[in-house]
């Protein structure tokens, strides 16, 4: 068998490791922080490198940053005072699984030479046969999208220097409404990010590794 030998100090000076293990939920942020537009798009493009079935890209992104939006989604997101205070909160959607979607998403793939042209039709079908009329697994693959893209920004953002906390903390139907979402189109979680304030917890402990996993 082949194997990554690491020892455990090489895994501890890893900075994307020090990244992920660093990272807690931010409560407290600075209120007088603003990320530009262009540190927005930053987050997102990097967000959006993660991986997703069949490479649908079934995903959209709100950045709620000015004083106005966040006005709008305060009251109808457990009025959590993260909303006002974070430099931008993320309304991430996650769309529903469509494999018609497929040949479109796999052209710019073709067009750079990665994937040859008659592989495409061997994605789609079998993106058809997982998802056509399968409602709950189109909206399965939303969120499991959604939540992909979310992590990446959450893990760049804190590489950044930037806190963030994912919410599930909000009124759904009333999110879809005030911020126009399309019919198959989900808002999965709520992603606050920006500079923090003092007073966050540090991350807090986790079940220990024999509790959650076994060797098969
Ligand atoms: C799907 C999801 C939804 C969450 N919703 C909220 C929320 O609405 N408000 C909030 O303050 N924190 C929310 N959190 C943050 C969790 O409470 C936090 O990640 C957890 O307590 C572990 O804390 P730590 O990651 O800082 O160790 C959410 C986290 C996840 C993953």
């Amino acid at each position: 068998m082949n194997y990554i030998s690491n020892t455990a100090s090489e895994t501890a000076s890893n900075a994307v490791i020090e990244t992920i293990l660093s990272r807690s939920a931010a409560k407290y942020f600075d209120t007088n922080a603003v990320l530009s537009d262009d540190q927005i798009r930053d987050l997102v493009r990097i967000g959006t490198s993660a991986p997703t079935s069949f490479h649908l890209q079934n995903w959209r992104f709100i950045a709620v940053r000015t004083p106005e939006a966040k006005a709008r989604l305060h009251p109808i997101a457990w009025k959590q005072p993260a909303i006002l205070d974070a430099a931008v909160t993320f309304v991430i959607i996650g769309q529903l699984a469509d494999a018609s979607t497929v040949p479109a998403r796999l052209a710019p793939v073709v067009e750079a030479g990665i994937m040859p042209a008659h592989l495409v039709p061997e994605w789609e079908a079998p993106a058809r046969s997982l998802y056509d009329n399968q409602p709950q697994r189109q909206r399965d693959e939303a969120v499991r999208s959604a939540t992909f893209g979310t992590a990446a920004i959450i893990y760049a953002a804190r590489s950044l220097g930037l806190g963030s906390t994912p919410m599930i903390g909000f009124d759904a139907e009333a999110v879809h409404r005030e911020f126009g979402l399309a019919e198959d189109e989900i808002p999965v979680m709520l992603l606050t990010v920006g500079p923090e304030r003092s007073g966050n917890w540090p991350q807090k402990p986790r079940l220990p590794v024999a509790d959650v996993l076994s060797f098969a």
